[in-house]
């Protein structure tokens, strides 16, 4: 979890539908944005069971489900859901003003 830092612009909302996500690169760091029903997420592109990308992950509902051995993480706090992954996901914080998305890092 990152404590310190500062926010930094990465997308605009309209860059990432309702359902999806998008990889972006912030400071060299791989993040992925996600949209929750206009509400937006991010976190680091590594799942915590072999820090392997989730780049190819898929949505379902509010669950992230990694692609390499199938693990799941809620998608609001990053927690797993479903093994073999047992260490939440790394979340940055998001905050959006008008029709930007910044996020803490
Ligand atoms: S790397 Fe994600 S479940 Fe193994």
């Amino acid at each position: 979890m990152t404590t310190a830092g500062e926010y930094i612009e990465i997308a605009n909302v309209n860059d990432v539908r309702s359902g999806e996500f998008k990889v972006f690169d912030v400071n060299g760091e791989s993040i992925i944005l996600i949209n929750l029903d206009g509400e937006f997420f991010a976190y680091k592109n590594q799942c915590s069971h072999m820090e392997l990308e989730l780049s190819d992950a898929e949505i379902e509902g509010e669950i992230l489900i990694c692609p390499w051995h199938g693990a799941q993480f809620n998608i609001r706090t990053g927690d797993v859901v479903r093994l073999p992954a047992s260490e939440p996901l790394e979340k940055y914080e998001v905050k959006v003003e008008g029709d930007k998305i910044f996020i803490k890092i």
